[in-house]
């Protein structure tokens, strides 16, 4: 499903990324990433010593996973922008004394290099809009009269992710991150939890958070979000996940802010991969008022009690001193 290729929405008057390009990290064993993405359904693919997490049906390279020894770490994030916002982005970048010169060693991609309060490398690029210029639609199924509509398990089938809807990462300072992502690539709030939690979209029509900040310690990358076609697809997905060995998560639920069904599968590694179903969509002619939720009424709306180890940040908790 590529409904959204080819579509460039604008917000007047915006300057501003349109989508989240790419994000990378790394892993001690690659061939484990390699069994897992693939396990949660993405295209996985080989480019010699690189991982590509691709979706079937989307030509787009969503992340990309390197082999390094040590933790799971994240290694930078990508955003893509309009060609004519690209240089008007980087000025403003750089007036703001951030951009440096530096690519990143694992960068393949030329754009604008600067750095995040928690010293997130962040790479600038222009690039096609990825993220969705409309709201996704569920897969409709036509209804079943007089026989049975669900499939036997064995032919339930697996689940194809059809895009990446977005990412949380970890940050010492939530409010200090948002406030950078804004001034600088001119990421909206969406809504937020005080200090603990922040949803940023983009101006230029996106799901309601294509990135997100969590309290933490340190940086880390918490999940990376993959957009399915129904809520059915949620729990096919779980089923088949618990099946093939990766039996811990979070979910079924539904989430209050951002509003989809989730199911969070844990990753080798102790951080997440979610499913999500019918995310919120803000247009590019929407202003979305940001407003502060108290968490215990705004983390989910149903769904089972949180693991206990849901928010561990495993890159700063194993980072060397
Ligand atoms: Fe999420």
């Amino acid at each position: 499903m590529e409904a959204a290729a080819g579509s460039s929405p604008r917000r007047e008057g915006a300057v501003a990324v349109h989508s989240l390009h790419r994000f990378v990290f790394t892993v001690p064993d690659v061939d484990v990433a390699a069994a897992f993405y693939a396990d949660l359904g993405l295209d996985v693919r080989r480019q010699g010593r690189r991982l590509d997490l691709c979706t079937f049906g989307f030509d787009h390279r969503w992340g990309s996973v390197y082999e390094a020894p040590g933790p799971k770490r994240l290694q930078y994030v990508s955003f893509g922008a309009y060609a004519d916002d690209y240089d008007r982005i980087t000025a403003r970048v750089r007036a703001l004394g951030v951009a440096g010169d530096t690519p990143h060693p694992l960068a393949d991609e030329d754009g604008t290099w600067f750095a995040d309060p928690e010293g997130t490398p962040v790479q600038l690029v222009v690039s096609r809009k990825v993220s969705p210029a409309e709201k996704s639609v569920p897969v409709a199924r036509p209804p079943v009269v007089g026989q049975g509509a669900a499939p036997s398990r064995s032919k339930a089938g697996s689940v194809r992710p059809r895009r990446l809807s977005h990412i949380l990462l970890f940050s010492s300072d939530v409010p200090r991150s948002a406030r950078f992502y804004a001034d600088t690539l001119g990421l909206r709030l969406s809504d937020y939890s005080g200090e603990i939690i922040a949803f940023m979209h983009g101006a230029h029509a996106s799901d309601h958070h294509m990135i997100a900040f969590a309290k933490s310690d340190g940086p880390g990358l918490h999940h990376s979000s993959w957009d399915v076609a129904s809520i059915d697809e949620v729990g096919l997905g779980m089923q088949h996940m618990m099946d093939r060995g990766h039996a811990q998560g979070w979910g079924v639920g539904r989430h209050v802010l951002g509003s989809n069904y989730f199911r969070y599968i844990r990753d080798p590694w102790g951080s997440f991969a979610e499913y999500s179903h019918d995310i919120d969509f803000i247009p590019a002619t929407v202003d979305w008022p940001a407003r502060d939720h108290p968490p215990e009424d705004s983390f989910y709306v149903w769904g089972p009690p949180v693991p206990d180890d849901f928010i561990i940040n495993h890159e700063t908790a194993r980072r060397p001193t």
